[in-house]
């Protein structure tokens, strides 16, 4: 798909890889519909734009929201000249064990904590997706979901709700590919491995040395590297029903 002109929306697009990729995809004269929930997020991101303003639209909406994503798939689609794109980028990160003993104490992992993640990861993305491929087999026009996993997929110590999550976005993007295909919909999720933004702050310093240590490339991944994948997965026709590894060859 030729990435011009089309009407791309983008979850998660306040900060970090979402934020790269909604103004890497304006600068190739998309236009991007930029989902946050975060207020204070958009406020900054409009402040720090260089972007004409048409090129981006910055629009509030909680993707774990089901009355907030029919309302805003809706208006966007009448907004637009019709969804083209969806990336689903928006996630959270709220690691701990299952359970872990703190000297004659044992803390488990917080219910609220799992719920959430399991609410913005992978509800977000399933309502998001659902709404908008609703809206592009209606108006019987073809399209391009990407949903965002991560090399945690596999499972990672400290991260049962993420982990969970990404493995299930997986098992969508395959599902997906598969009942969409008809409809000429192309289902396709991309696999990071460390990146350093909001996400990775909550991250011990010592951990992320680890884990730069354990990345054959001996570096984390830059945002550049992320927009020019996105870039990649919309334009070439014939990526489909797979998860593009991006993170340096590393391996938990
Ligand atoms: N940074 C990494 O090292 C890394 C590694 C593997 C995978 N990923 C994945 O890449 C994607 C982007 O991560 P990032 O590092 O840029 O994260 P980030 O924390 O910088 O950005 C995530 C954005 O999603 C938004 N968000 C969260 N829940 C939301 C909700 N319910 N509704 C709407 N917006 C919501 C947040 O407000 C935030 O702006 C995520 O899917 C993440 O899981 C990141």
């Amino acid at each position: 798909m030729n990435i011009s002109g089309q009407d791309i929306i983008i979850t998660g697009a306040a900060s970090g890889i979402g934020l790269a990729m909604t103004r890497h995809l304006a600068s190739l004269d998309a236009r991007v519909w930029a989902i946050d929930r975060e207020r204070a997020l958009l406020d900054q991101a409009v402040a720090d734009s260089r972007e004409s303003t048409s090129a981006i639209r910055w629009v509030q909406c909680d993707v774990g929201d089901e009355r907030q994503v029919i309302e805003t798939v809706a208006s966007i689609e009448e907004e637009s000249t019709g969804i083209d794109v969806l990336v689903n980028n928006a996630a959270v990160l709220r690691d701990q064990t299952l359970v872990s003993k703190l000297g004659r104490r044992i803390k488990k992992h917080a219910l609220a904590d799992w719920e959430e993640t399991l609410r913005s990861n992978l509800t977000g993305t399933f309502l998001m997706g659902r709404e908008v491929a609703e809206a592009m087999v209606r108006a019987k026009r073809p399209g391009v979901i990407v949903n965002f996993s991560s090399v945690s997929r596999a499972g990672n110590p400290g991260q049962s709700a993420y982990a969970a999550t990404k493995a299930a976005v997986d098992a969508l993007t395959v599902t997906w590919s598969q009942e969409l295909a008809v409809y000429r919909i192309r289902v396709a999720a991309i696999a990071p491995g460390f990146v350093e933004t909001g996400m990775t702050q909550a991250i011990p310093e010592l951990f992320l040395d680890r884990i730069r240590e354990k990345t054959p490339l001996k570096r984390f991944g830059t945002l550049d590297e992320f927009s020019h994948t996105i870039q990649y997965v919309i334009e070439n026709d014939y990526v489909n029903g797979r998860t593009l590894e991006v993170d340096g060859g590393l391996r938990f």
